[in-house]
């Protein structure tokens, strides 16, 4: 979808999505972060790479975990962080985001953190910006690149070489954009076996994600998996409602300890949050011993410092 993210010169200048985006560039932020994550655990290090620059996060959906873990990467790189209030702002009495956009580069904003409902905004806002960078947040169920980045480092601390892993996705994976972010840089980093798993009402359309091979069966799916990443049932995305309970669902593609215990014996559980517990997870699973789910929440900062860094500062 996006050729906009890379310039002329090869150089990453907008964060997108990570479909279709080299190897290199992957490897390249995912390294840069385990750097700047072994810094800052072994001395505080704060480097001052984006010092004097500003970041502007623009959500329009809610968030916890990605909107806290820019506004810490930035201003652990020495950057200033404007938390754009868009309830109180003229985009509610009906400025385009292209105005807002240009008004807040004027003031030298260097970079735009968004999150909209709506899939190609950030892409839309990439193509307006004079100069500052734009990273996606999270775009409908488009791509919510940093997720996928910080999901890859969760999964490569453990298995530097994930080539030969199986991976399953599994859950509300129509209205995803946490999963089409993991297929694309799983797919990207060469891991041989990504699979889906999900009711059909809930599965995407035939034509996309075509490399991962498909599961109705949750038990047949997470056989032998190395990693479990489970998705939110995103009911506020929902034309037609969940056929069936919560507690059928459950049933069916929950994961709980005993279908868990199908998957290999030291499988990563992964979630990417936030969570329903007792409707996609079992509580005794996501506090469990083979939950990442901390985790990934803790890469997130260093990865969001590392993609921070690589489009500001070079
Ligand atoms: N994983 C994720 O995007 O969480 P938030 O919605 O809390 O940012």
């Amino acid at each position: 979808m996006s050729h906009v993210q890379i310039d002329a010169d090869g150089r990453l200048r907008h964060l997108i999505t990570l479909q279709g985006l080299e190897r290199s560039h992957i490897s390249g932020m995912l390294d840069r972060a385990v750097k700047l994550r072994e810094a800052f655990s072994a001395t505080g290090s704060r480097p001052q790479l984006l010092a004097a620059r500003t970041v502007v996060n623009l959500f329009f959906e809610p968030s916890t975990r990605t909107r806290s873990s820019f506004e810490l990467a930035a201003r652990r790189l020495g950057a200033n962080v404007l938390n754009f209030d868009i309830s109180g702002s003229s985009t509610s009495k009906g400025e385009s985001l292209e105005d807002t956009l240009a008004t807040l580069e004027a003031m030298q904003a260097d970079a735009f953190i968004v999150r909209h409902k709506e899939n190609g905004t950030p892409e839309r806002l990439a193509r307006h910006a004079q100069r500052a960078a734009i990273l996606n947040a999270g775009d409908g169920n488009h791509a919510h690149p940093t997720q996928g980045l910080l999901d890859a480092l969760t999964i490569r601390d453990r298995h530097p070489d994930p080539t030969s892993l199986k991976v399953v996705i599994c859950g509300d994976i129509r209205h995803s954009r946490v999963a089409r972010s993991d297929v694309h840089v799983f797919k990207s980093l060469g891991v041989a076996d990504v699979r889906l798993c999900g009711p059909a009402a809930l599965m995407p359309d035939a034509s996309e994600l075509q490399a991962c091979p498909r599961f109705d069966s949750f038990d047949e799916a997470i056989e032998g998996c190395d990693a479990v990443i489970m998705l939110r049932l995103q009911k506020e995305r929902m034309v037609a409602g969940l056929a069936g309970s919560e507690s059928e669902y459950f049933q069916r593609f929950g994961l709980n300890a005993a279908r868990l215990r199908r998957a290999n014996s030291e499988a990563m559980v992964l979630h990417p949050g936030p969570m329903n517990r007792g409707v996609e997870i079992a509580p005794e699973v996501a506090d469990g011993p083979q939950s990442c789910v901390l985790r990934q929440v803790a890469n997130g900062i260093p990865v969001r410092m590392a993609v921070l860094a690589t489009l500001l500062e070079g």
